[in-house]
């Protein structure tokens, strides 16, 4: 079985943060950058977040651009991709805009909590246990039998950290914004973790892009730099 190729996006400040502590959402991307996401969103079978994330910023995920969407149609594929999150304690609303916008979904959890989530999401989502504790790898697994071959991450810092200390990412875009929140209380891009190689191993810098006032960073993470 094919794992996907799976693609971690992020927009950070300056500083390294990916919001502020404020209850809003922080806007670190532009309109062309938010552009470029859109593309890479269409470019992609389906879309995975945190289920933090869908609390915190209850975000669409939708691909914008209709011209966009008519393409994936004509090459075969859904309209939009499919939207997946992952989540153990199964506190996940049935008011997320997530659910009511276009693309299937499919939520990741674990035994414990399969039972109860089922029946939250009942007619608006797929719900599906990976087993007693939900690991990556498997969901990687389970996605490359459900035929996605192009997985975009789009964080928060939790799901991020996983991937990469797990050493499951094939390409990371990091957009630099040109923003300093300067507050600690603030989300980061990565949590402490125990990465792959640890600070000595050098990622493949693959392509340096400008989208309007945001530097766009491709990375290889699994390529050594040369
Ligand atoms: N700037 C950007 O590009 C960007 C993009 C996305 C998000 N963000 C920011 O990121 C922040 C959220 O990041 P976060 O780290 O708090 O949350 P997150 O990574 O979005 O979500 C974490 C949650 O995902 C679930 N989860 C993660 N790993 C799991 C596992 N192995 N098994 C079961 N469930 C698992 C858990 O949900 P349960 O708690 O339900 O068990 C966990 O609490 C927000 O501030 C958001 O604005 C920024």
């Amino acid at each position: 079985m094919t794992r996907p190729h799976v693609l971690l996006s992020v927009a950070v400040s300056i500083d390294g943060y990916i919001d502020d502590a404020s209850p809003e959402r922080l806007r670190l991307s532009g309109a062309a950058d938010f552009d470029r996401v859109d593309q890479v969103r269409a470019d992609s079978d389906a879309i995975l977040v945190g289920a933090q994330t869908l609390r915190r910023d209850n975000p669409r995920l939708l691909v914008d651009s209709p011209d966009r969407r008519a393409a994936r149609v004509a090459a075969g594929k859904p309209e939009f991709p499919l939207k997946v999150t992952v989540s153990a304690s199964g506190d996940l609303d049935r008011g997320l805009r997530f659910w009511h916008h276009g693309g299937g979904k499919l939520v990741y959890t674990t035994d414990a909590g399969v039972a109860k989530l089922a029946d939250r999401l009942a007619g608006l989502a797929e719900v599906a246990s990976l087993g007693a504790e939900l690991d990556f790898g498997a969901v990687l697994d389970d996605l490359g039998r459900r035929g996605v071959s192009r997985l975009m991450v789009e964080g928060g810092t939790q799901v991020h950290t996983a991937f990469l200390a797990s050493d499951l990412a094939d390409e990371l875009h990091v957009a630099v914004a040109p923003i300093l929140v300067g507050d600690t209380a603030a989300p980061r891009f990565l949590g402490d973790a125990r990465y792959p190689g640890g600070p000595h191993r050098r990622m493949r810098l693959a392509e340096v892009t400008q989208a309007g006032d945001v530097a766009v960073l491709r990375y290889l993470p699994k390529a050594r730099s040369v």
